[in-house]
């Protein structure tokens, strides 16, 4: 087993295939202390690195000064209110209002596998594959069971965190603010990693320095959001794209969270993540039991990269799921950017007849189709087929496109309601909304209060009616506004502080049913974009879509921010016409295909109007997707440059897992007059192995391509790009 609990000196050790980490459990009141987390080590007899033996002592030597020890000590998950001033990882409210908790560990479960959190999205892994540790800690006043759940995956250098809160008392508590993770270590000349962004440019990475004090990154918009990622890392100084230490954590959830690193007065840093407190509470009545979502932490000596890895293998093996999990997808084109809202049965097929020639797969049938909805201020909620637009009705249609030998895919936005629709007029009272109040419009639209029954009800019946109707193969789900007016007409006023929570596990139960009754499907997330691309919606959809923005040069820093943590098969990208909609920007055609290669790949354009220079290249593109997906969707991604930092180039290059072949992504982005070629040093090869250039005569050692490099031409013109391919032999 690769957890361990050491009884004499009262350790847990938990040992991934590189790394360790080490829990002990402190003084006569079983305090759970963070010992260790780092690079695998043998020993498990390191208490001392507590500190316990040092001022201000545990509370049995100098109880005087209890307060400071609770205050100093590196906690696995704190106290609140009884004197360590931290940010605590639980907080509570008592029917006579008191918020203080006081944790002891009381027992402990080590067994083989990993459990699955009910109603929530988790990483799962075999028998031989994963072991888990449940700690449970007891606050005896309040008779609350805090169980911590730790699994430590073997074959990825992974380990998945949970919290699940059990009220064991003899009164009702109110939880205020529940943790996923909590972890204390030195702060060992930290920077972080965050993400940030906006519509059209999600996830763009941000380093700095970690300064003393509260560094966090949140969402309150009831959506893992554009603006800010549920991911942060710690890391060296001196820590690169492929040395020195590094520890991500990566919430597996999609609603409200915080990710906090807090440098304390005597220089360690708290890490925290969980469900965002803001507006959170959750009432828990006797015997009922609060299941927080998981937290995967990663810890690399390997880089960035190496972190990069880890999560890709996790993912990859460990959350994706269904019919497409290790399969290639069909390359698809949507009619979005072809045609906005002004299409019909005729235009589709005009679209399909094209692009089957061309060896495009699968037609995905965007916004519009549906109730009067011939712009984006009507007809959410009303899912049934406008055959004044799609005449024939859709079975027709779907019909007709697979006898073009091309698969039919489909847009929904199943969480919404317009105003203006059929269903509002019906049920004004299932937009979640402040009684009294008129909500806040976002994109004209409200939310659909999914936490009552019957509204999730007729969601999962409009949605599957459609799927039965006719051979979708494909659905877009999209979710185009955060929550506001956090309020229900049924929702118990002391429990309106579950509602964004309740929310998510409303759309997991419907993402799940759908993948269960439509287990052929390909399911696509999608949030106004990149809103939603969170390893909480990647448990229920192998691909979500990456960003509104398809600019090649737009994507390399949005594409880059994500696959510094996802694996490139689950990043929707596209090939889109130009001038690009968002930016107005022109770049090559082929450019455009290789920057979408890094990602599922697929077209988003009016194949019957582009230039005919850009339609005879479709043939090509779609030949290198058949060619290079596997290793693109396997492989070990390795960054090489990036245009976000050097302002000039961006280069990636993915290595398939037993290094017999490697693919190289280059985007010059301005040119450069008056400049040769560019050296660039491969990654990941085998050193000992010869490798042979595609489309040179030339065989190189794997050292020689890895420590000398290579000579990259320079592309003609602006945002040239290149792809080199080479094979062991
Ligand atoms: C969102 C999506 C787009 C498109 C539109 C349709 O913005 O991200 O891809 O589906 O909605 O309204």
């Amino acid at each position: 087993m690769n957890i361990n609990y050491f009884e004499k000196e009262r350790v847990f050790k938990l040992d991934t295939k590189n790394t360790s980490y080490l829990i002990g459990v402190v003084d006569q009141e079983n305090f759970p202390g963070h010992i260790y987390y780092g690079k695998k080590i043998e020993d498990h007899d390191v208490q001392y690195l507590l500190r316990i033996d040092e001022p201000p002592f545990v509370p049995t030597k100098n109880n005087r000064d209890r307060s400071s020890f609770y205050d100093c000590f590196p906690a696995e998950y704190t106290t609140n209110g009884v004197g360590d001033f931290r940010d605590s990882s639980i907080s509570v409210k008592t029917k006579a209002g008191h918020v203080g908790v006081q944790l002891s560990v009381i027992s402990h479960k080590i067994y083989k596998g990993k459990p699955a959190l009910e109603g929530l999205p988790a990483t799962f892994a075999k028998e031989g594959e994963c072991s888990t540790l449940e700690l449970t800690l007891l606050d005896q006043t309040l008779g609350l069971e805090v169980i911590l759940i730790y699994s430590a995956f073997t074959d990825v250098d992974v380990i998945a965190r949970s919290v699940q809160i059990k009220n064991t008392g003899s009164e009702e508590i109110v939880l205020t603010k529940v943790m996923s993770v909590c972890m204390d270590m030195d702060n060992l000349d930290f920077d972080i990693i965050t993400l940030h962004g906006s519509w059209a440019r999600e996830r763009h990475i941000q380093r700095r320095t970690l300064g003393l004090g509260k560094q966090s990154v949140g969402s309150t918009r009831g959506e893992s959001s554009h603006q800010e990622h549920p991911f942060m890392a710690l890391l060296n100084k001196n820590t690169t794209q492929d040395t020195g230490d590094i520890y991500g954590f990566h919430f597996v959830y999609s609603g409200n969270f915080l990710a906090q690193a807090e440098v304390s007065q005597f220089d360690s840093v708290r890490c925290m993540m969980g469900i965002h407190p803001a507006d959170f509470s959750w009432k828990l009545e006797v015997g009922e039991i609060f299941i927080a979502p998981e937290v995967v932490m990663v810890y690399s000596a390997d880089g960035i990269g190496g972190m990069s890895r880890n999560y890709h293998d996790l993912y990859r093996n460990h959350l994706i799921r269904g019919e497409y999990k290790d399969k290639k997808r069909p390359i698809l084109i949507n009619n979005w950017e072809a045609t906005y809202f002004k299409f019909d049965t005729d235009k589709l097929l005009s679209i399909a007849t094209e692009a089957s020639k061309l060896g495009i797969e699968m037609l995905v049938m965007d916004d519009g189709w549906f109730g009067n909805r011939n712009d984006d201020n009507t007809a959410l909620g009303d899912w049934t087929v406008n055959e004044e637009k799609i005449k024939g009705g859709l079975k027709y249609l779907v019909d007709e496109v697979n006898k073009i030998g091309m698969k039919f895919g489909i847009w929904f936005e199943p969480e919404m309601i317009s105003p203006d629709s059929e269903l509002y007029r019906k049920h004004p009272c299932w937009a979640i909304a402040i009684p009294g109040r008129t909500p806040t419009l976002c994109r004209n639209q409200y939310v659909l209060d999914l936490t009552r029954r019957e509204v999730l009800e007729y969601v999962y019946e409009s949605i599957a009616g459609v799927l039965r109707s006719a051979n979708i193969e494909y659905v877009k789900w999209d979710m185009n506004r955060q929550l506001t007016d956090i309020g229900g007409f049924s929702t118990e006023p002391e429990r309106m502080g579950e509602l964004y929570h309740r929310y998510m596990l409303a759309v997991y139960e419907l993402q799940e049913r759908l993948i269960t009754e439509f287990p052929h499907l390909l399911l696509e997330n999608c949030s106004g974009g990149g809103a939603r691309f969170d390893p909480g919606m990647l448990y229920y959809s192998p691909q979500i879509w990456c960003s509104d923005d398809t600019d090649a040069i737009e994507r390399l820093s949005i594409q880059e921010g994500t696959a510094m943590i996802y694996p490139l098969s689950s990043m929707g990208a596209h090939v889109s016409d130009c001038p690009n909609h968002t930016v107005g920007r022109v770049t090559p055609f082929q450019t455009r295909g290789h920057v979408a290669l890094s990602g599922t790949f697929g077209y988003e354009l009016d194949v019957t109007k582009i230039p005919q220079e850009d339609r005879d290249m479709i043939p090509e593109q779609v030949e290198m997707y058949h060619k290079y997906n596997d290793l693109i969707r396997t492989g070990d991604y390795y960054r090489i440059a990036s245009y976000q930092e050097n302002k000039q180039f961006d280069c990636t290059q993915v290595v398939a897992k037993d290094k017999s072949e490697a693919l190289i992504t280059f985007v010059q982005v301005l040119n450069r007059p008056n400049f040769h070629s560019r050296r660039i040093c491969l990654k990941g090869l085998d050193p000992d192995r010869n490798y042979k250039i595609q489309g040179s005569e030339k065989i190189l050692k794997g050292s020689t391509l890895m420590n000398a490099g290579i000579n990259m031409e320079n592309p003609w013109g602006d945002f040239g790009s290149r792809l080199i391919y080479v094979t062991g032999c």
